[in-house]
């Protein structure tokens, strides 16, 4: 487990309502619930962990923020997922959409990645520093923020020069 979703994990309760957005295999969505929270896991892809405290929802992102969220979230969780998507959508639509589906006190964390030119992803992807995650999420205050460039394998296991930025912030 990175620090960074060690630091998030902690700020969890049992019975919190915590959105994972870009799920994956579900791999954190499956230690949160474990940790005794309620997910809504939302990916195109369904993943591969199930779990009575998971409620998978397979659709793009785009597409389940145009429908109301059943729940306030007491925490959100986009892991490895804004790159993919150009900035000012992030910027105009994504943050302000999901601030409005977030309880009081919630608490947002983000991770995102970059990489030099090769080998190529098969998206564009958008680099965002630290500094820049946090300014999404004016008067929040901010809990963790690093940065940091380390070379691992991608999901495909093709190692790659990662620069990666994570932020947790809560709303005041
Ligand atoms: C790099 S993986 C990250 C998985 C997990 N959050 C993690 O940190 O290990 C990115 C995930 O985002 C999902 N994803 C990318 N674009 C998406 C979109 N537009 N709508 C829904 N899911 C998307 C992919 O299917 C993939 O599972």
């Amino acid at each position: 487990m990175s620090e960074f979703f060690t630091e998030f994990l902690a700020l969890l309760t049992p019975g919190r309502s915590v959105l994972d957005l870009g799920a994956g295999s579900g791999r954190q969505a499956l230690a949160m619930a474990e940790r005794g929270c309620r997910v809504w896991a939302v990916d195109r892809q369904a993943g591969n962990v199930a779990h009575d405290r998971i409620v998978w929802q397979a659709a793009r992102i785009e597409e389940w923020l145009q429908k109301p969220a059943e729940v306030a979230f007491d925490a959100v969780l986009m892991g490895n997922v804004i790159q993919f998507f150009p900035r000012e959508w992030v910027a105009a639509t994504l943050v302000p959409e999901l601030v409005k589906r977030t309880a009081e006190r919630a608490v947002v964390g983000v991770r995102t990645f970059f990489q030099p030119p090769e080998p190529k992803f098969d998206r564009e992807l958008t680099y965002w520093s630290a500094s820049e995650l946090v300014a999404l999420f004016p008067n929040w205050e901010c809990v963790y923020q690093n940065q940091e460039s380390k070379a691992s394998p991608d999901m495909k296991g093709m190692n790659r020069l990662f620069h990666t930025s994570s932020i947790i912030i809560r709303k005041l």
